[in-house]
């Protein structure tokens, strides 16, 4: 994705010196004698939208949470702006996932006693800098200008998916990793959740990696990788996946 300038980022941002935002080698994640998945190598430049496709199964959540520091690799590492987030403790982990990531889940996690303003604000109160009229925009850029007052339980499934990518986006992020942000969602929706991503990659020159075993999802990005087994390859011209 083109971008002209690295606007509006958090102050704390450390320069990346432009350098990737995203450096993985020869990832690896075993359950038991198991390999899911090892040898995975992937650069992620700033304003990069990326896609990795692969079958249900194959280890697409297990990469985003290993890359997440959400679950542990049993081999290689992982580096966001330059840190080495594989190996840090988990205080620092936290930290770096707080300032620099926004993680789209698949299964939304939006808090249900919480309003939708409230649960998009969250990123922010958690960094100190509150910021109403921020999660107003949020909330337009995703279609749910006015329903910052609901509750979860009064949206559909795919306003829920639009609040969740609103709180994942509203920290601008360097890093941004969404797991099937699309997969539940019908195809309208669907575009207006990738657009919303796809904005936020270049006007912020966020990195994005977005796993998907949708080939639609998959088109939107600049890039698109295979997971298997043996890690990440190029997917050339993909074969259409079926749902
Ligand atoms: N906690 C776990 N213990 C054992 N196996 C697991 C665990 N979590 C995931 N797996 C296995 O790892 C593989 C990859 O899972 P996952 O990353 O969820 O795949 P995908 O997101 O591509 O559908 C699957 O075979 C799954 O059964
Ligand atoms: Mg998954």
């Amino acid at each position: 994705m083109k971008a002209t300038a690295s606007t509006g980022r958090t102050p704390e941002m450390p320069q990346s010196s432009g350098g990737p935002v995203l450096q993985v080698r020869g990832l690896g994640k075993r359950y038991g004698e198991d390999w899911v998945f090892r040898g995975a190598d992937l650069v992620v430049a700033p304003g990069e939208f990326v896609a990795v496709l692969g079958e249900s199964g194959v280890g697409k959540s297990t990469l985003l949470n290993c890359i997440a520091a959400l679950d542990r690799p049993d081999a290689g590492e992982v580096e966001v702006l330059g840190q080495p987030v594989s190996r840090l403790d988990e205080t620092a982990q936290a930290h770096f996932r707080r300032r620099h990531l926004g993680f789209v889940f698949q299964a939304f996690h939006v808090l249900p006693h919480l309003s939708v303003a409230q649960n998009v604000a969250l990123p922010l109160l958690l960094l100190g800098t509150p910021d109403d009229s921020r999660v107003e925009q949020a909330l337009q850029a995703v279609g749910l200008q006015g329903l910052g007052e609901r509750l979860p339980q009064q949206l559909s499934g795919g306003q829920l998916q639009r609040v969740a990518i609103a709180r994942a986006l509203i920290h601008r992020p360097a890093l941004i990793l969404a797991d099937e942000p699309s997969g539940n969602l019908d195809p309208a929706t669907a575009q207006r959740v990738m657009d919303a991503l796809a904005r936020q990659v270049s006007e912020h020159r966020a990195a994005c990696v977005l796993v998907t075993h949708s080939l639609g999802a998959a088109r939107r990005a600049d890039r698109v990788l295979r997971l298997t087994a043996e890690g990440l390859t190029a997917a050339g011209d993909p074969e259409p996946i079926e749902h």
